[in-house]
């Protein structure tokens, strides 16, 4: 057994497990770590799982912000689902539905049937509807079509018109989106430099520029962001540079952007399995964030969910582990008055990407979201709904 320190306790690195997501000599270990990190209080009151407790937007609209999840057509086909959507959410964002992969499958050929029952789900219930996103600027997350259009001599103009003809047809269509993530993940995370696609080999950088001014256009009233996953790990260093000097430029362009938004995708440094941050790493996150507020912007935190398949423990202290650490992330990130919304990636474990998305680690189940898959809160929302309880007003 491998034990490391940093500054929020003391974290089990992974070693051998017992194939079944825990390894017995470890849990009481692992139980006094979770204690230790949670100064002792271990039989802290678990979230209710009836009617009682209060809904997580309640929670947040008290302090003039929005709480919210992602949600699929899949999802919404889940009358469980449904209901945990109706409890703890004021705001919605459609998983995949409003990708342009999806809302126009071949040139200006738009399809919205998928988009359009989300947002059906969304007016019936009074929920808020956000966006995401008119141009995710990695090739694998652009049309096919895109990828592969011959832009020919007039490749400049082509490229503007292929933009503008997509993004105000989708935002005149969803005309009731509330926040829009207009560009998505611009930034390469390895070296933060702007991700070469065939629309920015074209267009260069200033695509970026260009996508905010149509969106501003056709869709007056919404809030514009600019969304990426850069996180609070060191990690990610070149990639909160990277998204620092974009932001920089779109100001100093007077590009009509409103704000970043930061997934919090959060979870382990993977090549170790600690889960925790050091002194330096919160500093670094601090100053990221004054630096995006400092230049005026807002923030969302669009996609949150925590990896937690790198915690070898049993579930109930894993949960706890995980829950404390976005407890964290939360307090010091909504210490921010700029933070205006937060949104998980989903509710309910079992829907989560995390699931598919690799092989889970020594084959763990991976429990990244406030609900497990039989629909009940775990440590989790109770940490999400104290971080908000916790965060000042704004
Ligand atoms: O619906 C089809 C299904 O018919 C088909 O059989 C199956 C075979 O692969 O694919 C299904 O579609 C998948 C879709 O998710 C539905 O779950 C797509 O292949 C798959 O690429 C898609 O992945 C989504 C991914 O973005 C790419 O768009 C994830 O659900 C979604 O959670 C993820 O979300 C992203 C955010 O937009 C940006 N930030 C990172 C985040 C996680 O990757």
């Amino acid at each position: 057994m491998k034990f490391v320190a940093n500054t929020y306790g003391a974290f089990a690195v992974p070693e051998k497990n017992n194939g079944r997501g825990e390894n017995s000599s470890r849990r009481s270990v692992i139980a006094g770590i979770v204690c230790c990190a949670t100064g002792g209080k271990l039989s802290r009151a678990q979230p209710g799982t009836g009617e009682s407790f209060q809904g997580l937007d309640q929670l947040a609209r008290v302090k003039g912000m929005k709480f919210g999840s992602e949600i699929r057509g899949e999802e919404l086909r889940d009358q469980q689902y449904c209901r945990l959507v109706r409890k703890d959410c004021g705001i919605v964002v459609a998983g995949n539905e409003l990708k342009w992969q999806l809302t126009e499958p071949r040139p200006n050929v738009m399809s919205f049937e998928g988009g359009n029952s989300l947002l059906d789900f969304s007016d019936k219930n009074g929920l808020k509807f956000r966006g995401t996103n008119l141009v995710w600027n990695r090739p694998e997350n652009l049309p096919k079509w895109v990828n592969e259009f011959d832009f020919g001599r007039n490749s400049g103009r082509l490229a503007e018109k292929i933009i503008t003809r997509h993004i105000i047809s989708e935002c005149k269509h969803y005309k009731s989106v509330i926040s829009w993530d207009v560009v998505n993940e611009a930034i390469d995370q390895d070296s933060g430099a702007m991700r070469e696609t065939v629309l920015s080999k074209v267009l260069g950088d200033e695509l970026v520029e260009l996508c905010f001014q149509i969106a501003r256009h056709a869709a007056p009233d919404a809030e514009l962001v600019y969304n990426d996953y850069m996180s609070w790990n060191l990690s990610s260093t070149k990639h909160r540079a990277g998204v620092l000097r974009l932001l920089e430029r779109l100001r100093k362009h007077s590009t009509p952007v409103d704000a970043l938004g930061i997934q919090s995708h959060i979870g382990p440094r993977l090549a170790d399995g600690v889960l925790g941050n050091s002194v330096q790493e919160d500093r670094d996150w601090r100053r990221f964030l004054d630096d995006v507020t400092g230049m005026g912007y807002r923030i969302v935190l669009t996609e949150l969910d925590i990896r937690d398949d790198y915690l070898t423990a049993m579930f109930e202290s894993r949960d706890q582990v995980a829950a404390d650490y976005v407890k964290r992330y939360l307090d010091l990130t909504l210490s921010y008055k700029q933070v205006k919304h937060v949104i998980s990636w989903g509710m309910v474990d079992k829907y989560s990407w995390l699931k598919t998305a690799a092989p889970e680690h020594l084959g763990q189940a991976r429990r990244p979201l406030p609900y497990d898959s039989s629909y009940q809160a775990k440590p989790i929302r109770d940490a999400i709904a104290r971080a908000l309880v916790a965060a000042p007003v704004r």
